[in-house]
């Protein structure tokens, strides 16, 4: 199932869906995945970009714990809500991590787009760590990129979309299987 121009069509749903939310809090998803003990864990992140034909993309500091669980299972599900028109994406999928390693200009053009509150965090001690003392809090803007900084990329292979404007409910599975796209409409 994809639309005239090749894109899945949940990515042209949710190409759609971020335009009649141009809002920046509609950047905000929830992203599940299970941590180095198997135990589910769930975050809040920004999707900095949609890669055609169906990447979401953010950023986030590599020395994370969700970095560690990921390592074993890389299996995550993001959860979408825009409220524009009362849209729920669930995008399940496989995420690739690129570091420093990776020589990319995906990487280098993200870095070139965070504000520079955002880039002043990278220079910050390792998250989750136990706090640190006020003056690790106090470094020098980054004049290159941290190598802690990276991107995770989510590559859906299954997304179940919620549209609550409709009456009654409507319900869609796209699932990526034997090479293609298919899609089927479900009860809500
Ligand atoms: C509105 C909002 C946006 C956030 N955006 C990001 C983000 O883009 N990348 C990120 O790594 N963490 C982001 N965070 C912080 C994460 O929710 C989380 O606290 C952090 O990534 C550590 O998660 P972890 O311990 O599971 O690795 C954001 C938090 C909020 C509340």
């Amino acid at each position: 199932m994809t639309s005239h121009d090749g894109l899945p069509d949940w990515f042209a749903l949710l190409q759609q869906a971020l335009h009649a939310n141009p809002q920046p809090s509609a950047r905000y998803l929830q992203l599940a995945s299970l941590d180095a003990a198997g135990a589910p864990t769930c975050r809040t992140l920004v999707c900095r970009q949609l890669l055609a034909p169906g990447t979401l993309v953010m950023t986030t500091d590599l020395r994370s714990d969700k970095l560690r669980g990921l390592q074993q299972n890389p299996l995550a599900e993001a959860c979408w809500y825009l409220p524009a028109r009362q849209q729920q994406f669930r995008l399940r999928g496989t995420l690739r991590v690129q570091g420093s390693g990776h020589g990319s200009s995906l990487r280098e053009a993200l870095w070139d787009s965070v504000s520079a509150a955002t880039r002043q965090t990278f220079t910050r001690p390792a998250p989750g760590r136990r706090l640190a003392a006020a003056e690790a809090f106090e470094r020098p803007a980054p004049t290159s990129i941290p190598a802690c900084f990276g991107l995770l990329l989510l590559q859906p292979q299954r997304v179940d979309y919620l549209d609550l404007a409709a009456t009654p409910h409507q319900r869609q599975l796209f699932e990526f299987k034997t090479g293609e796209w298919h899609s089927r409409a479900l009860n809500p």
